[in-house]
């Protein structure tokens, strides 16, 4: 069985630090409570939670049609959903007939968009929706389009997760106005984890329609929420310092898998409200950073 519990590959999926957010999640007595995503993308943290128990209920919020559809077809059609992973075939020719699903969705049920999202996220390089298939196109790389996609392992981690389905609330909404509408009716006994798309870096990764003043309006919205408490990650440029520079923040070094190349800072901010554990916070990102970082910077501000 494989550590990870969602089913999606995400470029810079935060799973790895879900102990961190457990910690705080426990510090601050909100074991048992709901936790939100309002970007959840693979929603790796969720699922961790979820399937371990720590949290009751998950809220699953992202913009993209072909992130809602996945998500909703696997809690909704899971027998379908299972059959079609069982049957299809990994080849460049189902490979194409699922990417043209994707770029037309209007003309396909939720399964198979939901499908299509899922087939392209396990056979593309690093997961990314409209990038190139691992392989390539002539399948003469090291890694073939199937490197990603073991079966019975992706329908355990589908299983798993629908078998908790009553406690999934979905969402396909642009996140300000998730913010607006939906936070306010949450329980007070909540966690909202705010990942949005990064400020740099982050087009090639995700549907991302963000410019720089977008980023400084969220953090606005964010920074109004009172009754709740939240967590914040971003890519630690100075205009994310400066927006939300009277929060605490810590600063950490971390290298993503989707473009080798780009080292970059990373920050968690915390809403006011929240109990940071100040040791475990540097000990925990340490261990699940480890391997991917050199330098690790901390300092909560
Ligand atoms: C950084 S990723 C989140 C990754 C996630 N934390 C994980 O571990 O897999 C950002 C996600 O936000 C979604 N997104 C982008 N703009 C959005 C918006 N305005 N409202 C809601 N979701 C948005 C993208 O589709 C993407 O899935």
């Amino acid at each position: 069985m494989s550590r990870n519990k969602t089913p999606l590959r995400y470029p810079g999926g935060k799973q790895k630090l879900t102990p961190f957010i457990r910690e705080i999640i426990l510090s601050n007595g909100l074991d048992g409570g709901h936790y939100i995503e309002p970007y959840a993308g693979g929603a790796g943290v969720a699922m961790e939670l979820l399937v371990s128990g720590d949290v009751e209920h998950v809220h699953l919020n992202d913009s993209s049609y072909h992130i809602y559809c996945f998500w909703s077809a696997i809690l909704n059609f899971t027998e379908e959903f299972c059959n079609k992973i069982s049957s299809c075939v990994l080849n460049i020719e189902e490979w194409l007939v699922q990417r043209e699903i994707l770029r037309n969705p209007e003309n396909h049920t939720l399964i198979e968009v939901g499908f299509a999202t899922f087939y392209l996220n396990r056979t593309n390089r690093s997961g990314v929706l409209g990038g190139g298939v691992i392989g390539g196109l002539s399948q003469n790389g090291k890694w073939k389009l199937d490197a990603r996609f073991s079966k019975r392992d992706l329908i355990e981690r589908i299983e798993v997760i629908a078998s908790l389905k009553h406690a999934v609330s979905l969402y396909n909404k642009d996140a300000e106005i998730f913010f607006s509408n939906d936070v306010k009716s949450l329980p007070e006994k909540s966690l909202i984890y705010i990942d949005p798309p990064y400020f740099n870096k982050s087009n090639r990764l995700y549907l991302n329609h963000y410019k720089p003043g977008d980023h400084e309006r969220i953090a606005g919205v964010v920074q109004e929420m009172e009754r709740v408490k939240w967590i914040v990650s971003y890519d630690a440029v100075d205009e994310i310092m400066k927006y939300y520079s009277n929060r605490r923040s810590f600063v950490y070094d971390l290298q993503y898998n989707a473009s080798r190349a780009y080292k970059g800072k990373e920050v968690f901010i915390f809403s006011d409200g929240v109990v940071v554990p100040r040791n475990s916070a540097i000990s925990y990102i340490n261990f699940a950073l480890k391997r991917e970082s050199k330098n690790l910077h901390f300092g909560v501000q």
